[in-house]
């Protein structure tokens, strides 16, 4: 039977926001027509690079009713997905490189009432996720090795793509296939063609003059090369 196609989402990624007026970045970047607030968690060591942490979300949270999508890039995911929900998290994504437990961490999302997603770095196999799938909200895939914004997209990011969209059809389950990493207004088509509905850009976004300009075209991009649904 046919299904509907899964609605097109922008997550702008408020790692290259000004962080010295994030409250006001949010507010801007919700205006222009953001569907998701995508929020990078980094601990210094599953990633060589720290960022922010429960209290900062809890005020992402106080500045928008948009949903936040919490990628979070750090070791022993399991033993913090509690303190994320509670900071104000809508969709808590977890590392499979970082996780040898993932039913148990992606149950706990799901009893916390979040939605769960799982994570894979460039390089991390598709099967690696096959028994988890039915599962999971979302699969996200790198298309960057994660740790910094504003690195180049690894092309090889789009087999992985269309093989994902090929593994959740073939299933008949309603998972979102998000990307992450190098997406900008010139390559979201390439991206959403091979099967892609939520799409993450942090410099791509964030270095640009109008947010809303930039996030409009890409909706209108993306829109004109999403493939039906099967
Ligand atoms: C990378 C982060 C990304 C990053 C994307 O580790 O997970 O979300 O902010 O930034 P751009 O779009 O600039 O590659
Ligand atoms: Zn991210």
């Amino acid at each position: 039977m046919a299904r509907t196609a899964p609605p097109l989402r922008i997550a702008p990624s408020i790692l290259s926001a000004d962080f010295g007026r994030l409250a006001a970045e949010i507010e801007a970047i919700a205006a222009a027509g953001a569907d998701y607030i995508h929020v990078d968690v980094m601990d210094g060591h599953f990633v060589p690079n720290l960022t922010i942490g429960p209290p900062v979300i809890e005020a992402v949270r106080r500045a928008t009713t948009l949903p936040l999508d919490v990628h979070l890039m750090i070791e022993d995911a399991a033993r913090w997905v509690g303190e994320y929900a509670r900071a104000g998290a809508d969709l808590i994504g977890v590392h499979v490189e970082a996780d040898p437990h993932l039913h148990r961490t992606i149950g706990a999302i799901a009893a916390l009432g979040k939605k769960p997603c799982v994570v894979l770095n460039p390089h991390t196999p598709l099967d690696s996720i096959r028994w988890v799938l039915p599962d999971v909200a979302q699969v996200l895939i790198m298309s960057v090795n994660p740790g910094f914004g504003g690195q180049k997209f690894i092309e090889s990011a789009l087999t992985k793509i269309r093989d994902l969209r090929r593994m959740i059809d073939d299933a008949g389950l309603d998972v979102e296939i998000e990307v992450d990493g190098g997406i900008k207004l010139d390559n979201i088509d390439r991206v959403v063609a091979a099967g892609a509905n939520v799409i993450v850009s942090g410099s791509g976004i964030f270095g640009t003059k109008s947010y809303a300009e930039t996030i409009a075209a890409m909706k209108a991009r993306g829109a004109a090369a999403a493939t039906p649904a099967k």
